[in-house]
């Protein structure tokens, strides 16, 4: 909360504008200076305005961390600078910045003799440290009618370090992209498959990276783990299931990354009955191969717009069978 908070409003309106989804936090200070409808009118959303609120989300400030894709502080008081320096969380712009997943840009608007003081500076020095972008104030007449550094930096200033920070976290911004996971398990009876040791797990951190980097993923796996946010996720088994879904999914994607390991052989034969062992003195499964899925995308010329990496688990020759 400080005087310069009324800048704000335009730039809330501006990016609404834009095209932006805009949503406003303010600390009890911040009020003082601009009432939230005012907020709440440009931006067409409710101002959130305390943790407490009855008609607000349970966990405001878990929501507004999940939702932001990015996170701007301005007026940035030397109070909340040193607050937010200090981790604490106890109104609802400091408990969303700790709850953040997002890029963070700090803008200071302050007196001269506050901004020049050791304790800001510190303060400012651990946020830029922990990787939060902060856009220097301006120097020239204050409002408390000393000249001097300490005036909040420019709108344009503001939007270039916005951009900037956006560009750097989200590069894969618009483009989609497909991921498989997992072992294909491919069935010899209704309750018993066939599979490898694959976990899946370099497929669901491939997905969750591209996510956090804002490309549009599609998750098409055979195993289960704690789903990252905002990842469309594709259940398959079998390795034709996996081949149907990836056909369907490949249309307009950017990139495939193919993590998942596919079976080689499958049962020639499919039990329609559970196979009992007091029926069954002794048991030899005929294999048949699988196609090659990761050879068929590799080759398909119709892909040819969708960059495609391929993984293979070896256990020997390692470097002479990647150049293979
Ligand atoms: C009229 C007035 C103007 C103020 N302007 C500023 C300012 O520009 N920058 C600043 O750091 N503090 C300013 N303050 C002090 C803050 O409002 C005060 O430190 C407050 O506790 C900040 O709370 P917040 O950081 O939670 O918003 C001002 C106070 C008043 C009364």
């Amino acid at each position: 909360g400080g005087i310069a908070a009324y800048k704000i409003v335009d730039l809330a309106s501006a990016l609404t504008e834009a095209g932006c989804e805009v949503r406003v936090a303010m600390t009890p200070s911040a009020m003082r200076f601009v009432g939230p409808p005012t907020f709440a009118g440009v931006t067409g959303r409710p101002v959130l305005s305390g943790m407490w609120s009855a008609d607000a989300s349970p966990e405001p400030h878990v929501f507004l961390g999940d939702w932001a894709q990015l996170i701007l502080v301005a007026p940035a008081t030397a109070n909340v600078i040193g607050r937010i320096a200090s981790g604490r969380s106890d109104d609802i712009v400091t408990a969303t910045l700790l709850a953040a997943r997002s890029p963070v840009v700090v803008a200071p608007a302050m007196n001269d003799a506050m901004w020049a003081k050791a304790a800001v500076q510190e303060n400012v020095t651990v946020l830029r440290k922990r990787g939060i972008t902060i856009v220097e104030p301006e120097s020239g007449h204050l409002a408390s009618g000393h000249e001097g550094a300490g005036r909040l930096a420019g709108s344009a200033a503001l939007l270039d370090a916005m951009v900037h920070a956006a560009r750097s976290r989200y590069d894969l911004a618009g483009r989609r992209v497909v991921v498989t996971a997992g072992g294909t398990r491919e069935p010899i009876d209704p309750v018993r498959f066939i599979s490898n040791y694959s976990s899946g797990k370099m497929g669901f951190a491939l997905a969750a990276a591209a996510a956090d980097r804002g490309a549009r993923v599609t998750l098409v796996t055979t195993a289960n783990h704690p789903q990252h946010h905002g990842i469309a996720v594709q259940r398959v088994d079998t390795a034709e299931e996996m081949q149907a879904e990836l056909r369907s999914q490949l249309r307009g994607a950017d990139l495939l990354l193919m993590a998942a390991a596919v079976g080689d052989f499958r049962p020639a034969h499919l039990a329609d009955r559970k196979i009992r062992r007091e029926e069954t003195p002794s048991l030899s499964l005929e294999l048949a191969p699988i196609p090659d899925l990761v050879a068929s995308l590799a080759s398909d010329p119709e892909l040819d717009g969708v960059f495609r990496v391929g993984f293979a688990a070896e256990d020997s020759e390692l470097d002479a069978k990647a150049v293979e």
